[in-house]
């Protein structure tokens, strides 16, 4: 059978092609750890204007300015009036607009921005006069949620994820002049097929909302490494370094690990990958008790990246988790990434150390960084500060299951979390989602999450938040179909607070959980307004707090494979959907802690809980 394609319609699919490629063109592979090469930092003012419109973008007939035959005419030219004497009309113009901190989310830094979604350009203007024999990655710690890039008026890429760090290789697109400027088209709009979807219980701060930089490397360089202990073998460091840019084979990379008397050359093979082992024996493992972290080094012709990384192996055993060969009690707490004290997302290091110490004097040696990639600084934090991590992307409640795009978009988000946090020796958990409901097209979504988490990255367990169902009888039953997935059985319960009766009652409950493993509850909790006080039966007060964390350790006590548990949550938290306005008044209020910084009565009966566990467990 012979079948003609018309030559017009060739042209048409390839020009389709062409414009969708050019939309989505694949960002550079990530730079691994690029906070740590030579950076010039973008942070600081930058110019905003506010476009719901998207009158920056498109044109009157609403087709993008970026995919015109010109590819001009959007505010990404940052256009300024000529010095003819007819200037031309001109409707916008960056440098006499206001501007606003970056990092940093626009809701809290604008009082008519608080609610807003939609469409707001950046503009920052830098010097930086590019060298022979350099490259530059312009990065982003993360924008949320869509995000057209442009550089010197020329597009880099779009991106989606609001949570997730963005990179360009920009080494060509760099003014010889010195004189750049990038421009930035970030939109939080919500919607259906998105990954969040459009309902969620956490502020939808838009914006810029981490560190931008521009990092330096030489012409080759290492663009990526794993080093870490070999799955579940504590005697065998292995891994591998992969070179960019003009890499070829042949080429020698050197790992050092000098306070371990480690060191190793190796080969790159044709695609500028070296992969290495070599015993551990000497290494001195991380856990909680001991965050061990050595320097490691590694160099390759003209480049060398340093990282601070500790070695430990986690694994499941029945209903046991072994870090390294022990089995440990995850004492841990829930958190999002926002420090309650000051309106919007968490800005940097101070924020993060601010949360992760209360976490520490809430007696946990574990955080659950919920729902979606923190901060990479939050990572390295918890290496040094010895806390176990588990990791999660933003595959929330009614996702468009059934969307390939969508599946497409939580994998890279996906891939994006596990590249940025493999040698972080604090992640233990990846998660694929939290609280998505019941059904066939939800069970092939996310056992195929499950299924590529294990791909990029075996030597971690993979979990999400499970779904459970209740019975007449007072069980609490967990058989969700994912479970079979996943190396844990974790699931929110809610007992005391939005089914179950009042925080006496709840130890009515008991649990019927379907898997061998060890089981992780990964939410429960009750809202309580710090400072308001009543019996144990007067909802919003801190004392039904206290009663329902009393009453749910009770209840939670009796689960024979429990292994730890993040109550929801270490402090209160912007949420659009919490409307009381004496309780709430935008505030989810299930925190521990409140949004003064408040420690509320629960948080002492969570503590002393904890205490108790490490005596049981780590003997102290
Ligand atoms: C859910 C969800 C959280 C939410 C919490 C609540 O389980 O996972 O994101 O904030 O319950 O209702 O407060």
């Amino acid at each position: 059978m012979t079948f003609r394609i018309s030559l017009r319609l060739l042209t048409a699919a390839l020009l389709l092609i062409g414009t969708f490629a050019g939309q989505l063109r694949a960002q550079t592979s990530l730079l691994q750890n690029a906070p740590a090469r030579r950076v010039l930092s973008l942070n600081g003012s930058w110019n905003y204007i506010i476009d719901p419109y998207e009158n920056g973008f498109y044109d009157y007939r609403r087709e993008a300015f970026d995919q015109s035959k010109s590819g001009k005419g959007g505010y990404y030219d940052n256009q300024k009036p000529s010095n003819s004497q007819e200037p031309e009309l001109i409707e916008y113009d960056f440098d006499k607009s206001a501007t606003m901190q970056i990092p940093g989310d626009w809701n809290s830094q604008d009082p008519k921005l608080l609610y807003y979604e939609g469409t707001i350009w950046f503009k920052k203007s830098f010097t930086l006069k590019p060298a022979a024999g350099k490259r530059y990655f312009l990065y982003f710690g993360a924008i949320n949620y869509e995000s057209h890039i442009y550089l010197n008026g020329k597009k880099l890429g779009m991106h989606k994820g609001g949570f997730t760090p963005i990179q360009y290789d920009v080494t060509s697109q760099l003014s010889a002049s010195g004189d750049n400027f990038v421009v930035v088209k970030a939109d939080n709009t919500r919607r259906p097929e998105e990954v969040p979807t459009i309902n969620t219980d956490w502020w939808n701060y838009g914006g810029i909302t981490r560190d931008v930089f521009i990092a330096e490397t030489p012409a080759t360089f290492i663009t990526d490494y794993k080093v870490q202990l070999a799955r579940n073998d504590a005697s065998q460091l292995a891994g591998y370094v992969q070179l960019g840019g003009d890499s070829k084979a042949g080429q020698t990379v050197t790992l050092t690990i000098g306070e371990a008397g480690l060191k190793q050359n190796v080969k790159t093979d044709a695609d500028g990958r070296a992969t290495f082992a070599l015993p551990a024996k000497k290494l001195k493992l991380w856990s909680p008790q001991s965050p061990k972290l050595y320097a490691v080094s590694l160099s390759s012709g003209p480049d060398a990246v340093q990282d601070k990384i500790g070695f430990r192996t986690i694994q499941t055993k029945g209903q046991d988790i072994l870090l390294n060969g022990k089995s440990i009690y995850m004492r841990g707490i829930s958190m999002h990434d926002e420090n309650p004290l000051i309106p919007g997302r968490a800005r940097g290091e101070g924020d993060l150390r601010m949360l992760l110490t209360w976490a520490k004097e809430l007696g946990c040696n574990y955080v659950r960084l919920a729902h979606y990639p923190h901060n990479e600084t939050m990572l390295k934090l918890a290496d040094e500060m010895g806390l176990l991590v588990w990791a999660e992307v933003p595959v929330y409640w009614t996702i468009a299951w059934e969307n390939p795009a969508t599946y497409q978009n939580a994998e890279t988000q996906l891939s994006d979390l596990i590249s940025m946090g493999k040698n972080r020796a604090s992640i233990v958990v990846w998660s694929i989602g939290n609280e998505t409901p019941l059904g066939a097209p939800r069970l092939k979504f996310m056992s195929s999450l499950a299924q590529k988490a294990r791909s990029l990255d075996d030597t971690r367990l993979i979990s999400a938040a499970l779904e459970l169902h209740r019975t007449p009888d007072n069980v609490i039953h967990v058989d969700d179909p994912l479970g079979e997935f996943l190396d844990l059985t974790s699931f929110n319960e809610y007992a005391g607070w939005y089914w179950g009766g009042k925080p006496s009652e709840i130890t009515k409950y008991t649990f019927d959980i379907k898997y061998n493993k060890p089981v992780m509850i990964s939410e429960f909790g009750g809202d309580a307004l710090a400072g308001y006080h009543g019996d144990a039966e007067t909802r919003w007060s801190e004392e039904y707090q206290e009663a329902l964390y009393v009453n749910q350790l009770k209840m939670l006590s009796t689960i024979p494979g429990l292994r730890g548990m993040t109550p929801w949550i270490l402090a209160d938290f912007r949420a659009t959907r919490r409307q009381h306005p004496v309780y709430q008044n935008g505030f989810n209020r299930k925190g521990l802690i409140s949004s003064t910084g408040t420690k509320k009565k629960a948080f002492y009966v969570l503590q002393e809980y904890y205490r108790q566990m490490a005596r049981k467990y780590d003997g102290k």
